[in-house]
Order: C-alpha cells, then structure tokens, then sequence
C-alpha cells in the first residue's frame, strides 16, 4: 500500500486519466478527492468508489484563488489532510492555425494552465502550514516537446505546464514538496478517441510514430502517477516523465499493421 493514510486530489476524475488515477490512489490505500466539471458524473464516480472518495464539481475555466483554496480545503475538511495533488483536467480543440478563436485559446490556458498555477499554490499554502511533505503531480503532455500545428493552444499549454512544474518544484522542494508532471502520448481515452484518433488517417499517423504500436492505457498512466506521488519516487523533483510508449525518442516511422 503506496499511500496507506494519504489524501489524494485529482482534477479532471470524473473519467479518462483523473479516474485511472483516482482509482490507483485509493487502491494503494489513499482517500481520494474527485474533482470535476461534470458534476453528475464526477458525484457518480466517488459514490461507487465508497467511502474513501468524495468529490467537488467546479468549472476551472472559471478558476480563480477563491475556487482553488475551496477545492483545497474540501480535502481538508473531508478528509484531515492533503498529501498528493494530482492537476489533471484538460481540454483540447483543434483547428488550423490561421483560424485559431481567440476565446478558445483562453479557455484552454484556463484549465489547462492557471488551474493547476492556483490549484498548486493553494494546496502549497495548505501543506506548509500543516507541515505536510506532499507530492503534486501536473499533467502535461509529449505536446510540450512536439509542435502540432493543429492545436496551438494546447502544446503552449502543455509546454507551459513542463515549466510551471520546473518552477513550482525549485521554490517548494525546501518545504519537503516535490512537483513533478507526466507526460503521456497517446492513451486510449474518450479525450483521444474523439479527437486525435478519430478518423483512419490520424489513427495511422499516430501509430507510425508509436515504437511500441499500440495506443497506452489508462493504467499505464496511472502506475506512473502513483510511483511519482510515492516515497518511491523520492530523489525526483522537477522532471516530466513520459509514458508515451517511445513516441519521443523516434527520429523516422514504424510500420503500421493494417
Ligand atoms: N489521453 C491522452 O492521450 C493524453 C495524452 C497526453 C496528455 N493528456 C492529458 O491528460 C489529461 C486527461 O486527459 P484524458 O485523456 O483523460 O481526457 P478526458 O477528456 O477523458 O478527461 C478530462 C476530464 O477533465 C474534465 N474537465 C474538462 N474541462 C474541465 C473543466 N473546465 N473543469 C473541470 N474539469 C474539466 C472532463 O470533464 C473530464 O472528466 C488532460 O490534461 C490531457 O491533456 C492526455
């Protein structure tokens, strides 16, 4: 049991990659806060998970200080503690460039961004002041590293998110707080089937740039999480690791079974 006793916040748990988390988290022993948009869905997740999970529905394109400290604190109050953060909510839209709404972009800088910013800050102030030596993890993307040219927003998100993470790490470590991110590539989600993966072209593309070929699992992610979120993890501080099954390193393609 990684987490025997902890109090573990994800964002974005109503399903996808904050669920698998979530659900890792309470498995290795740790209460779980859900938290998400989806406000049926998120209170759906953390009734069937018992009584070890509760959940908070917010809107964080809406995020500001006041929203981030009352997510915090419903840790808190529930629970007596919040040991592991878990940023996760995210957004995509893709478009071309030139075409890009303005709106759009904010939006996804909102959730994807400024979320885990306030998010993190919050539950820093919480940790020092309770002498918690916590684990936040944020969730970026191989966007960060790849440019693609159909989703703007989202890579500068992603690649801001890998630097906030950098930030965050170097000014809380002296508190016993070690910040890290994930980076996944592409894992077979709702996000991803209804995007990235949603037509044979894309699909094919995709695969031809994955060495292990085949898309990732949720679990996958979610292994990565827990050992970062760990004691296991102890002497890591300010990395993005990425679980995207070689995407980073290849240089050409691979073949593609049809
Ligand atoms: N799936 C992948 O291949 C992949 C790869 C790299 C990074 N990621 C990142 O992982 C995270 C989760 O992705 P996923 O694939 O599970 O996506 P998903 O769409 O399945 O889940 C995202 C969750 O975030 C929630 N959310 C969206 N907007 C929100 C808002 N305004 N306020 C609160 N919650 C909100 C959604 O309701 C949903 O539950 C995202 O940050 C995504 O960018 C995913």
């Amino acid at each position: 049991m990684k987490h025997k006793g902890k109090v573990a916040l994800v964002t974005g748990a109503a399903q996808g990659l904050g669920l698998a988390c979530a659900e890792r988290f309470l498995e290795e022993g740790a209460r779980v806060v859900l938290v998400d948009v989806q406000a049926e869905k998120v209170k759906q997740q953390a009734e069937r998970l018992g009584a070890n999970a509760t959940w908070f529905a917010a809107d964080l394109s809406e995020i500001d200080s006041a929203m981030a400290a009352a997510i915090v604190a419903t840790a808190v109050d529930h629970f007596g503690s919040i040991d592991i953060v878990l940023c996760n909510a995210g957004i995509i839209h893709t478009a071309d460039f030139v075409d890009f709404p303005e709106d759009i972009f904010d939006k996804i800088q909102r959730v994807n961004l400024k979320s885990p910013f306030l998010i993190g800050q919050a539950a820093a102030r919480v940790m020092i002041e309770m002498g918690i030596k916590g684990s936040i993890i944020n969730m970026s993307s191989i966007n960060a590293i790849l440019a693609n040219p159909s989703a703007v927003a989202y890579a500068v998100s992603k690649g801001a998110v890998k630097q906030l993470t950098a930030v965050m790490a170097v000014a809380l470590i002296k508190h016993g707080i070690r910040v890290n991110a994930l980076g996944p590539g592409t894992i077979a989600t709702e996000l991803v089937m209804n995007s990235v993966m949603a037509s044979e072209e894309q699909r094919h593309t995709v695969l031809s740039r994955t060495p292990i070929g085949r898309l990732g699992e949720a679990s996958e992610v979610a292994s990565v999480a827990s050992f970062l979120a760990s004691d296991d993890a102890s002497y890591i501080v300010g990395q993005t690791i990425y679980p995207d099954g070689g995407r980073l390193v290849l240089n050409y393609t691979v073949p593609v079974s049809e």
